[in-house]
């Protein structure tokens, strides 16, 4: 449930209303194998024609429909049930219906478009399960075959930072590979190479071995969420290398003192959750020299008040949160 709800809240952070191809990843055939319903069909879609009216932004008809949770609250799909799914009903009145949607004069659905949502609603509007885990109807497997998937565009909602455009742009095949092992990568906005990367949706299963993947992408790589995964201070030499980082969430992971006695070369953090961890006074006081760090969650942890105000008596800018206040978890 927590999981579902921090990739809610990431989602709802990052997709806009338009869905245009972005850099990263700017069309591809989709992978039958692996690819996820909801994530790779279905987000593309709402993205491009109903979150503008439905979505972070707005709330016509006081529901949205740009995350789980909120699909889930509009009562607007009933998983299995497409007769009783009023998102159904609408889409497939005639265009000249005043009630369809989306409304006349915007952009519109194809019938194929229209079908994904069917199909993807009478399978049980699951917002977790692979393209393969359910039926394909005879109709449905040639539109799947040749769709083409491209991420929504992303938006910052806030200003994240103030880095320097990187040089170049990610290298494609290592983006590729980053996504191939289920993390949610894309860029952090509409004209920047940064990227965002995420593991919550595959965090049971991820480890040391891919943090890997990311050492390719330090220059681009500038928002990193391993957090309940299965890491440990096996990758703090790599995240170590992740110099552009402004945000890291390790937090509920195996990390300890030896991970962050080797974030040193972190300069451009500005963010660090360390909650549910084993890390303590000794570990923060490997912090010292990250000058931009603004926010540091170290609740349910070996971390101390005095360990806390130690930090700040070097740097007076951080928020050393231990818990008394907002859980750290609550992303905005
Ligand atoms: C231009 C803005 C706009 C767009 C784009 C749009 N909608 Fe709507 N939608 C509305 C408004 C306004 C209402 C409330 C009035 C009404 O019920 O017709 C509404 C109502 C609905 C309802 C009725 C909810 C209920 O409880 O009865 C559904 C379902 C719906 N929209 C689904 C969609 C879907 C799915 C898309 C994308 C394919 C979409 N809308 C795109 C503006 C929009």
């Amino acid at each position: 449930m927590i999981l579902q709800k921090n990739f809610a809240a990431i989602l709802a952070a990052s997709i806009t209303a338009s869905g245009a191809a972005s850099a990263a990843d700017a069309g591809r055939k989709l992978d039958l194998a692996n690819d996820k319903a909801y994530e790779h069909v279905i987000v593309p879609i709402f993205a491009a024609t109903c979150t503008s009216c439905h979505g972070a932004e707005k709330a016509k008809g006081k529901f949205r429909l740009h995350t789980p949770e909120e699909i889930t609250k509009s009562e607007t799909v009933v998983g299995g049930k497409p007769g009783e799914s009023t998102v159904i009903e609408r889409i497939f009145l005639p265009g000249e219906d005043e009630d369809v949607m989306p409304p006349e004069g915007k952009k519109q659905l194809t019938e194929d478009q229209k079908k994904l949502i069917r199909w993807w609603v009478a399978e049980g509007a699951s917002f977790d399960k692979k393209i393969s885990e359910l039926n394909v109807p005879a109709d449905i497997k040639p539109i799947l075959t040749s769709y083409v998937y491209a991420p929504p565009k992303v938006v910052v909602i806030k200003k994240a930072f103030d880095l320097p455009e990187p040089a170049a742009a990610a290298d494609a095949a290592a983006v590729g590979a980053v996504a191939k092992a289920g993390v949610l990568i894309m860029p952090l906005a509409q004209d920047t190479k940064y990227l965002s990367a995420n593991a919550i949706n595959v965090a049971k299963s991820f480890n040391d071995a891919q943090v890997k993947l990311f050492v390719p992408l330090s220059e681009q790589l500038t928002w990193l969420d391993v957090s309940r995964s299965g890491i440990s201070d096996a990758s703090a030499a790599d995240i170590g290398k992740l110099t552009k980082l402004t945000k890291l969430h390790l937090e509920n992971t195996a990390v300890t003192d030896a991970t962050l006695a080797q974030l040193g070369g972190l300069q451009n953090l500005e963010y660090l959750n360390l909650y549910g961890t084993k890390v303590t006074d000794a570990g923060l006081a490997h912090l010292k020299g990250l000058k931009k760090l603004k926010k540091l969650y170290v609740w349910q942890t070996g971390v101390t008040e005095a360990g806390a105000k130690q930090l700040q008596a070097t740097l007076p800018e951080v928020e050393v949160n231990l818990g008394w206040k907002a859980p750290p978890e609550a992303k905005k």
